[in-house]
């Protein structure tokens, strides 16, 4: 995206630097032209003029609505993944960037990505909020504790990146910062499997966590189970004991496990306890992630086919 932002900031700037050097020379050759030149002159005031009204005011609302709609444009696009990504999850803590891989993989303070593949990042905090925020490709987005936001980019040139802690989050903000590495594909598939490679990946980890949990005990597909069926329900319509329905989303879920009360599904009694302070942000996104893969939802989600909606 950074070209689209950049041209955008070109326009812009020259636009603004026309009219600040028109605007003062304007202001110098007028003082110099219109002075004062003996006591006994008077200036003859212009008491108004439609033309000049109508012209001074269309051309900046043009211009200005230029920049709306190009800006609307781009900001549209850098909120919108391609509907095939490689999905990953940030946490942010005072004062590190954890990240996971769906293939397990974790680091902290460094994120590794595959050159020419768009990146969908899940973030959210375990305490107060951050801003992750990586200048070269042009993404910045509040990390806020208690709901997920996400950011995405496509990396197209291999290399180091900066990545910053954009918001004040404390003693330390300063220091939470980073390094993206962004690698040729195999590259980045060797660097994943590593030496041994992870002994789990996010959906397994979330499985075991799902059993030792117990969680299985009540959300089974016996008939009569206490809670329901968890297989297939991953972005799927649900219907609550309210009359309203959800989508079974990440919010969702992760809702549902934090506050269980909150969203009751039809035909369910209130009593699931709930699982708050037991989890970190970490735990709940692998729980989330096998959730998901219950529904056959594979990750990583590598675009196969060409993006379609992100060409500019
Ligand atoms: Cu985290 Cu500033």
């Amino acid at each position: 995206m950074a070209r689209a932002v950049d041209n955008l900031l070109y326009f812009w700037g020259t636009v603004s630097s026309f009219f600040l050097v028109l605007i003062f020379t304007m202001v110098l050759v007028f003082a110099i032209i219109y002075r004062r030149r003996s006591e006994s002159e008077r200036p003859r005031p212009i008491t108004g003029s439609l033309k000049l009204e109508l012209l001074w005011t269309s051309i900046p609302l043009f211009l200005v609505m230029i920049m709306f709609g190009w800006g609307a444009k781009v900001f549209y696009d850098l909120q919108t993944p391609p509907r095939e990504t490689l999905n990953l999850y940030v946490v942010g803590k005072q004062w590190m960037w954890k990240i996971q891989h769906p293939e397990g993989n974790r680091e902290i303070n460094e994120l590794h990505v595959p050159v020419g593949t768009p990146v969908k990042l899940q973030m959210t905090s375990e305490d107060v909020i951050h801003s992750f925020y990586v200048p070269a490709f042009r993404i910045k987005m509040d990390v806020v504790p208690g709901r997920y936001t996400t950011a995405w980019f496509e990396a197209t040139k291999p290399g180091k990146y900066h990545l910053f802690c954009a918001e004040f989050c404390g003693t330390d903000h300063s220091r939470m910062v980073g390094s993206v590495y962004v690698m040729e594909p195999d590259e980045y598939q060797a660097w994943l499997v590593g030496d041994t490679g992870p002994a789990l990946s996010m959906a397994e980890a979330g499985g075991q966590l799902f059993n030792r949990l117990s969680c299985h005990t009540c959300h089974s597909s016996e008939s009569g189970s206490r809670g329901p069926d968890l297989a297939g329900i991953y972005g799927q319509p649900v219907s609550l004991i309210s009359g309203e329905t959800v989508i079974a989303d990440e919010d969702y879920l992760r809702e549902s496990i934090l506050d269980p009360t909150a969203k009751i599904v039809a035909g369910y009694a209130p009593v699931m306890p709930t699982f708050r302070g037991q989890l970190n942000e970490e735990e709940l996104l692998r729980l989330i992630a096998y959730i998901r893969s219950l529904s056959g939802l594979s990750n990583p989600e590598v675009r196969t086919e060409e993006r379609t909606n992100t060409e500019q």
